[in-house]
């Protein structure tokens, strides 16, 4: 199972240190153990994420970091009971409380093993929203790292295009208008029109990649996304 894994680090992690690169190795494959229902998740967030750090022209340190944290951004869910994350039905005040404690673990853990505190902080708000809304702090605005709202953004719409236990997949372009009625609530809109833009591209990379969501990229094979 580790094999694609060191495949795919060999390539485009070479700029980590070997202890990142363990560290990451052993994460991914510790996530795809416990939940095979998500594999890829974490892959498509951090290519979302660095295609929306690419649009708005940050730099490719700042890419770096970003996609690392989308690579790690839930490892706190190993912290977390099964009973809770694989529920079906409606979670009780209290399981959800537990459920949203894994942005805290994630950032302990990420802390923990590497020391990289900034893409710590990344990883500790991506749960937050704009209008304070969100957890673990309840951060407004720009008083939220700017990583953790573009990973909001990516995270958000790989959930809503992926297949769960619980849910079908949301079509795409039903997906980028839940982010649109989302911005300045949940979502930072600078973000999310980045993040469109990118998307809207003819023949956006993460649609023909093998990190791609097969869902979207079916869509995509059938004729069914309307890329302008
Ligand atoms: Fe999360």
């Amino acid at each position: 199972m580790l094999d694609y894994l060191i495949t795919e680090l060999s390539s485009d992690e070479t700029q980590r240190t070997p202890g990142q690169r363990a560290f990451l190795l052993a994460v991914a494959a510790l996530m795809d153990m416990r939940y095979p229902f998500t594999v890829g998740h974490s892959k498509r967030v951090a290519r979302y994420a660095t295609d929306i750090a690419v649009e708005i022209g940050l730099d490719s340190e700042f890419k770096r970091t970003l996609g690392f944290a989308g690579r790690v951004h839930d490892i706190g869910k190993v912290g977390i009971s099964r009973t809770y994350l694989d529920k079906q039905g409606e979670l009780t005040r209290d399981e959800m409380k537990e459920i949203q404690r894994h942005p805290l673990l994630s950032y302990e853990i990420v802390l923990e093993v590497t020391s990289l505190e900034n893409v710590a902080n990344i990883v500790l708000h991506h749960h937050e929203r704009v209008d304070g809304h969100g957890y673990p702090h309840g951060l407004v605005e720009e008083a939220i790292p700017l990583g953790s709202r573009i990973l909001c953004v990516a995270d958000s719409f790989d959930a809503m295009t992926s297949e769960r236990s619980y849910k079908p997949a949301m079509k795409v372009e039903t997906a980028l208008h839940e982010l649109e009625q989302g911005a300045s609530t949940q979502f930072d809109p600078g973000i999310v029109q980045a993040f469109i833009a990118t998307f809207r591209r003819p023949n956006p990379n993460y649609l023909c990649t093998a990190y791609t969501n097969p869902y979207v990229q079916d869509r995509q094979e059938q004729g069914k996304i309307e890329a302008e």
